[in-house]
C-alpha cells in the first residue's frame, strides 16, 4: 500500500504523522520515505547521518527494472520506525525528483508488498509530490482546523478533489477550531482521525524526549487507529503510474 502523508500550509504535523504511521503500523512492514524536496528533519531529530537514505535508493531506482529493497536504504529510528532518510537542504529536491520521475515503477512494486509511506512536506503546484499523490493508493492532507486552515484546503481540493477522489483523506490537527464532522461535511473530504496536541508524542517522534510508553498515550492511539483504518479501507482504483501522473498534472495546469 502506498500512502501519501502531506500538508497545504504551516508545519500541522505531516511529518509526525508519517513517523507515527511507520511505528505503528499493525503489520511489522511500513517503511518511511522521506520525499520532502525541501529536505528531510529527521536524520537531525534522530542524530543520524542521512546515509543510506534517499539519495542512494534514488541512484538504485532509476537504473534497476527489478524489485528494489527499501529496506536496505532505511534505517531504523529509535521509535521502532524503519525510514528512508533524506538529506537536509536543496539535497533531497535532487533524489525527490529522481524518484518521482524515474522510481515511481519501484515504488508501486515496493508497496505492493509492504506499506510504503511517503512524506512529501507540501502538496503544491508544480511540485513532484503531485505525482507520488497520483499513483498512491491514500493521500493524507493534515490541516489544522481553524477557518483558515479549511479555506487553505479547500482552495486545493477544487483541483485535487477529481482524481484523488475515493483515496483523498483529511487528518485533523491541534486542539482548536472546527470538528472532524463539520470539517468532512464542509470540505466534503473524509477525516481520516484527528491529531491533539501531545507534548509527550509529539516530542517522542521528534527525538526530543525518551517516553517509554508513548504507544499507550492518546495521540499514538489515535494514530494507530488511522493505520488500521487505511488497512481496513476499501483499495480505491489507480490507473496505470503514467497515466494517473499526467492526469492529474493535466488537471493541476488547467486549474
Ligand atoms: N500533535 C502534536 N502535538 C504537539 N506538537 C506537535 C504535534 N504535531 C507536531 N508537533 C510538533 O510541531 C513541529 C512540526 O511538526 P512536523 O511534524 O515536523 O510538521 P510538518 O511536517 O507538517 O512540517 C515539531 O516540532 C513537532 O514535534
Ligand atoms: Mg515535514
Amino acid at each position: 500500500m502506498l500512502i501519501i502523508v502531506c500538508s497545504v500550509k504551516n508545519a500541522p504535523g505531516a511529518t509526525t504523522l508519517g513517523l507515527g504511521l511507520a511505528a505503528l503500523w499493525p503489520e511489522n512492514n511500513a517503511v518511511l520515505l522521506e520525499c520532502d524536496p525541501e529536505g528531510g528533519d529527521l536524520a537531525a531529530r534522530f542524530g543520524h547521518h542521512p546515509q543510506p537514505g534517499l539519495t542512494g535508493l534514488a541512484a538504485v531506482a532509476r537504473t534497476e527494472d527489478a524489485q528494489v529493497d527499501l529496506g536496505e536504504h532505511a534505517q531504523e529510528l529509535g521509535v521502532g520506525a524503519r525510514v528512508v532518510l533524506a538529506p537536509p537542504g536543496d539535497a533531497a529536491a535532487a533524489a525527490v525528483q529522481t524518484l518521482t520521475y524515474s522510481g515511481i515503477e519501484v515504488l508501486r512494486r515496493a508497496a505492493d508488498e509492504q506499506a510504503v509511506i511517503l512524506d512529501i512536506g507540501r502538496l503544491a503546484r508544480g511540485k513532484p509530490g503531485i505525482r507520488l499523490a497520483a499513483v498512491a493508493d491514500h493521500v493524507l492532507i493534515v490541516a489544522g482546523a481553524q477557518l483558515s486552515d479549511a479555506l487553505q484546503v479547500q482552495a486545493r481540493l477544487e483541483w485535487l478533489r477529481p482524481e484523488l477522489s475515493g483515496r483523498l483523506w483529511l487528518v485533523r490537527s491541534g486542539d482548536n477550531g472546527y470538528g472532524s464532522a463539520e470539517l468532512s461535511r464542509e470540505l466534503k473530504v473524509p477525516v481520516l482521525g484527528e491529531m491533539p496536541t501531545s507534548r509527550l508524542v509529539a516530542g517522542a517522534l521528534a527525538g526530543r524526549l525518551q517516553v517509554p510508553n508513548w504507544r499507550r498515550l492518546k495521540l499514538a492511539r489515535a494514530m494507530r487507529d488511522m493505520a488500521i483504518t487505511l488497512t481496513t479501507a476499501q483499495p480505491a482504483s489507480i490507473l496505470p503510474p503514467d497515466t494517473a501522473a499526467e492526469r492529474l498534472v493535466a488537471v493541476e495546469a488547467r486549474s
